[in-house]
């Protein structure tokens, strides 16, 4: 098989690293931005070249971004290439659009390396969906604020966990993504649609960060034998998804509570398999890099399924801490005034709690599920 690799930053140098030992995968052409990255014959400035080459069947997408990545996969799909790509954020956004184009010209479109970087995630909601229907999932995807939160329990500020981060490369490069919420929301939405065969546009999910974390929250869970995570959570019921990113408060006893710095978990719960998971690197060059060369050598065989869109109806109720920056003294949902700022929430929709905290002045939300 003769590959074109887009990108050749920390992903994409440990893919060329692992093609090139693999003799039956032949990477031909390195596409990459600037004249001073070129350290390779292979490597162009020019992504026609890599497009209009006949002899190139499958492209690896590693620049990230929203553009020029897109309209590069778009191209690639429609000149008969197969594509395995690593941006989540571009393929979350775009998947109906590439999806139904890798349909039509009969190629795949591969994603493992986008959710949970090295954890063969996707492969194994494929493979248990053969036999059972998955019917709920959880886990912490974004290594970024596992670390931060991991780092700030333990009395390090925000900023210096941050900061520890970012020197060890697995934040983004906005970190933003990372801190709000959206890294692990463009996951939730791909684990998703590989679970429940469904496409839910990224707005619609509810998603809440860590950005303004607090004293105030830290003891909160500490007092309740508790410890915060960041949890994407989907669940299907009939024909009703629920699907969120919002920090939990998780039992000190639990598995989660034991996942720490950058580590990933992730589990589902499907008929006959019951709860499955799986815990590793969900971020780093190299477990990624395996991730991407792992969907290169399933390549040929096509992956298709009919995804839906829509079917996001947030019904799945739970109980949430809220700290204000404004406090709404006549909020609706109160079981308990726990200070000032804070409010302890009755059982409520994640519809109710989305369509709330859009209206309302809230630092930070947390799951109570304790
Ligand atoms: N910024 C991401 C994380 C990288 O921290 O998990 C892997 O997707």
């Amino acid at each position: 098989m003769k590959i074109g690799l887009l990108g050749c930053g920390v992903v994409g140098k440990e893919v060329r690293t692992i093609l090139d030992k693999k003799e039956e995968l032949e990477l031909v052409r390195i596409l990459v931005k600037e004249e001073s990255e070129i350290d390779d014959t292979r490597m162009t400035l020019s992504y026609e070249e890599i497009l209009q080459d006949e002899d190139i069947n499958l492209i690896i997408e590693c620049m990230g971004g929203l553009e020029p990545a897109y309209t590069y996969v778009k191209e690639a799909l429609e000149h008969h290439k197969h594509v395995v790509t690593s941006n989540k954020k571009m393929l979350a956004t775009y998947f109906m659009d590439l999806y139904e184009i890798a349909c039509k010209n009969q190629v795949s479109l591969r994603y493992e390396a986008c959710v949970a970087g090295g954890i063969p995630w996707i492969h194994e909601m494929n493979r248990v969906q053969r036999i059972d229907k998955i019917h709920s999932f959880y886990g912490i995807m974004n290594g970024t604020t596992n670390y931060i939160l991991t780092k700030v329990a333990e009395g390090l500020s925000f900023e210096e966990a941050l900061s520890q981060a970012q020197q060890n490369g697995f934040a983004e490069q906005d970190s933003t993504d990372d801190i709000d919420g959206y890294d692990a929301r463009y996951k939730g939405v791909l684990t998703a649609l590989t679970s429940f065969q469904t496409y839910i546009p990224i707005e619609e999910v509810p998603v809440y960060g860590i950005r303004s974390l607090s004293f105030e929250d830290q003891t909160y869970a500490l007092n309740h034998d508790g410890i915060i995570k960041l949890l994407v959570q989907g669940v299907q019921e009939e024909n009703e998804i629920s699907l969120s990113v919002i920090p939990t408060l998780v039992s000190k006893d639990s598995i989660l509570s034991k996942i720490t710095n950058e580590t990933n978990a992730v589990f589902m719960t499907s008929d006959t398999l019951k709860e499955s998971g799986y815990i590793g690197k969900g971020a780093g060059g190299e477990p990624t890099a395996h991730a991407v060369v792992q969907d290169v050598l399933s390549s040929p065989t096509l992956f298709q399924k009919d995804i839906q869109e829509g079917r996001n109806h947030l019904s799945r109720t739970s109980s949430f801490y809220l700290r204000f920056s404004t406090m709404d003294h006549n909020c609706p949902f109160v079981k308990e005034v726990l200070s000032e700022t804070t409010i302890l929430t009755k059982p409520m929709t994640l519809k109710e709690l989305y369509e709330y905290t859009k209206v309302n002045d809230i630092a930070f939300v947390m799951e109570v599920t304790q």
